[in-house]
């Protein structure tokens, strides 16, 4: 709900368990009051002032006067120039070179619902959801340029979204900073928690302690990256999984992207995130309009672990789109660590009757059955289908797969260009570069410049030719290098910093397209494995591939990093063989299938690799799999053990209604004569009984949740156990 207090200026955004206030001070800026806890409007007037008396003193000052100095307040979207000498979010600079601006409250409107972001991936609402939408309209006088600062508030789910409007003035403005929002804790928390690593260890949580300064992460990539995701949480020291404040904020972008907080001289943060201005610029004519993009703001006084639950279920429920948002997806097969690019009709046919045979729904071929790709150096851009390795094409091998009663998925890189194709003899000037300077290829490859029309209008064309050609029900759409040597011959001069935002709106623009066209098909996004993990992606692709990193160990921390934000269902995890074809590591099948078994499940290993004794187990735990995962779809996740503290990791999965629950418990190397504690559960309802269905026995909640399970630890490496419990 949101409310408008007219004598005191205040705009109070509720959510079930949340509040966010904004006050109109002196009825001129919008400046940030709190955002917390569920607080009750009547009492508002007397919070916000208090707060504010320490720097009314040193001002002495009414807004919009000389002497009022801005560095001494919590705004919700600061500009540059003036005496808030902190990160402004947002600058722009008109056609005298001109970076000043002082825009003020204008008005506001408060809106049922949630209008769309054209162009733009976001948080959607269905009908029956109780959603408002709060614009607060500022506008410079002397430029005309008018911003408005977008709220929505996702009642029952406990989150509020949050973009930025532009909208032209008189003359041209050149945006070169526009964050999507912007926020001012008086009172900091204490910590600030990234996820960030590199190709195959994506999304590793680290804690940074705030001092005075900046601290951000960022990508420059073109892609939102492995390196750091668009996903910033402030926390407290004293915040653990279960209890202490949360602030989460992630944005729902897959491009360049900067997140950061700034402590001031009083220790009062300001947090921002929004598109990296170091790869951004946007010219605005006389009315023209500049939409950010989305940002997601979830606030739990429970601990990470409800700031993750708030953020899976609106992701899940409002994200995600496609038949399969609601639908348990298939358990599937890819070729890619089995055969790499040697793969044609009859490897993927051996591999799909023993597919079948074990319970797996859907083989999907990866790279190499196009053009005359052998290997990674050609035949991106030319999607059609090499008749030597697959005579009657994909026509055929989905014919009699249905016939064995499986889909199949295909593995696609529209994005790119080999040097080496067709395409790229045809349109050379088509890939992303300068003319005159070096076009780096990287993994041999190009990208093409989606940012013209006509070639997002020709990758499309492509993709609905290919997807049309045979009954194919799954795509793994793949993105193997970042953005360099950016510019485009479409762009003029001035235009060419907004290459990189052009290019990803080319990118939404085919893959929008390819969703409507194509509504049940199962789209899963990957880059590099887990480099372009976003909630941007999410809104096209219901699941994403974490990281070409399939070591079950090193997926414990994967895995629990990418739990954060996103959730279960759209983390994919599949079984691969052993020694690791990265690590060369070796666990047990039980191991692997414990650490896959709470994400959405697959296998990526060449089948006749397993024993007769592994493929009686497969089979028995694909079917337990299909028995859980409506829990993997839906259910609650609680993390238990942290994979980052020690060798020990834990999680469990909690279904809505309290019904069911399943926990996983691992130890990754062993030091010997160790001494180890029961392991406590969470979220359990204390007065019930649960039975186990491992060994029958029943336990009280309260002995769960206090006292803990007793872990069979056998003292070896790589452990793993798992117990299911139905609620009496
Ligand atoms: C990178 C992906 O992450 C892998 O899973 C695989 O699809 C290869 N590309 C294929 O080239």
């Amino acid at each position: 709900m949101i409310t408008f207090f007219e004598k005191s200026k205040i705009f109070h955004l509720e959510t079930k368990h949340t509040s966010y206030v904004i006050k109109l001070w002196q009825g001129e800026y919008p400046m940030h009051v709190y955002w917390g806890k569920h607080v009750r409007g009547g009492a508002l007037d007397w919070y916000i002032e208090s707060p504010y008396r320490r720097r009314e003193r040193i001002t002495n000052a009414r807004a919009g006067t000389p002497q009022f100095t801005k560095e001494y307040w919590p705004f919700e979207y600061p500009c540059y120039g003036t005496s808030d000498f902190r990160p402004p979010a947002f600058r722009s600079c008109d056609e005298n070179g001109r970076e000043v601006l002082n825009p003020r409250y204008a008005s506001y409107r408060i809106l049922e619902g949630k209008p769309s972001l054209d162009g733009l991936p976001h948080v959607y609402t269905e009908d029956g959801d109780a959603v408002q939408t709060l614009e607060i309209e500022l506008v410079d006088e002397l430029s005309g340029l008018r911003i408005f600062l977008v709220y929505n508030v996702f009642e029952k789910y406990d989150v509020i979204t949050r973009h930025t409007r532009f909208q032209g003035g008189g003359g041209v403005q050149n945006l070169e900073i526009a964050c999507s929002m912007s926020l001012d804790f008086k009172q900091s928390p204490k910590q600030m928690l990234q996820l960030s690593g590199t190709a195959l260890r994506e999304r590793h949580i680290i804690r940074r302690t705030l001092e005075q300064g900046t601290m951000s992460i960022e990508s420059t990539r073109g892609i939102s990256s492995h390196q750091q995701n668009p996903f910033v949480a402030l926390v407290n020291d004293d915040t653990t999984e279960e209890q202490g404040d949360a602030y989460g904020i992630n944005l729902v972008y897959s491009s360049s992207f900067l997140a950061s907080v700034h402590l001031d001289m009083y220790k009062s943060a300001r947090v921002q995130i929004g598109v990296n201005p170091l790869n951004f610029g946007w010219k605005l004519g006389e009315g023209e309009i500049f939409t950010t993009p989305e940002a997601v703001l979830v606030y739990s006084d429970r601990g990470l672990g409800e700031m993750s639950r708030r953020f899976h279920r609106i992701y899940r429920d409002r994200l995600c789109r496609g038949s399969y948002r609601d639908k348990e997806r298939p358990v599937l097969l890819n070729t890619w660590e089995a055969s790499y690019f040697d793969i044609n009709y009859d490897t993927v046919m051996q591999y799909a009757r023993q597919a079948k045979d074990l319970g797996i729904e859907l083989v999907v071929v990866d790279d190499g059955w196009f053009g005359h790709r052998d290997g990674e150096d050609s035949s991106l851009g030319d999607w059609e289908v090499n008749e030597l390795k697959f005579p009657g094409g994909f026509k055929r091998l989905a014919e009699e797969l249905k016939e064995m009663g499986l889909g199949l998925g295909i593995w696609v890189e529209p994005e790119m260009v080999s040097p080496d194709s067709e395409l790229y003899r045809r349109h050379p000037d088509w890939c992303v570069h300068i003319e005159g300077y070096i076009r780096t290829e990287w993994r041999n490859q190009l990208v093409l410049d989606l940012s013209r029309k006509e070639v997002a209008d020709y990758v499309l064309e492509q993709l609905i030719h290919l997807l049309d050609s045979a009954e194919i029900s799954y795509v793994k759409w793949d993105c193997n290098r970042r953005l360099t040597e950016c510019g485009s011959e479409a762009l003029g001069r001035e235009r060419q910093r907004e290459f990189h935002h052009r290019y990803m709106l080319g990118l939404y623009y085919i893959l929008e397209n390819l969703n409507r066209r194509f509504p049940n098909m199962l789209f899963e996004n990957c880059a590099s494995g887990g480099g372009r993990f976003d909630p941007g992606m999410l809104y096209y692709f219901p699941q994403t591939w974490a990281s070409d990193n399939s070591d079950g160990y090193a997926r414990l921390k994967i895995q629990y990093g990418t739990s954060l934000c996103y959730p279960n269902v759209a983390i994919t995890a599949h079984i691969s063989d052993v020694p690791n074809a990265q690590l060369g590591r070796t666990t047990s099948l039980e191991f692997r299938e414990h650490v896959c078994e709470g994400f959405n499940l697959g296998y990526e290993l060449n089948l006749m690799h397993l024993s007769e004794k592994e493929k009686e187990s497969t089979k028995a735990f694909i079917s337990r799999y299909h028995e859980m995962s409506e829990l993997v779809r839906t259910g609650d996740f609680y993390r238990l053990k942290s994979p980052f503290k020690s060798e020990e990791a834990a999680w469990m999965l909690l279904a809505e209604d309290g019904s069911k629950l399943a926990v996983w418990y691992f130890k990754g190397q062993a030091v010997g004569e160790e001494a180890y504690f029961g392991l406590k559960l969470a979220g359990l309802d204390a007065e019930a009984d649960y039975v186990c269905l491992e060994d029958g026995r029943v336990y009280g909640g309260d002995t769960l949740m206090n006292a803990g399970l007793n872990i069979p630890w056998d003292g070896k490496d790589y452990f793993s156990c798992m117990w299911r419990f139905e609620r009496q």
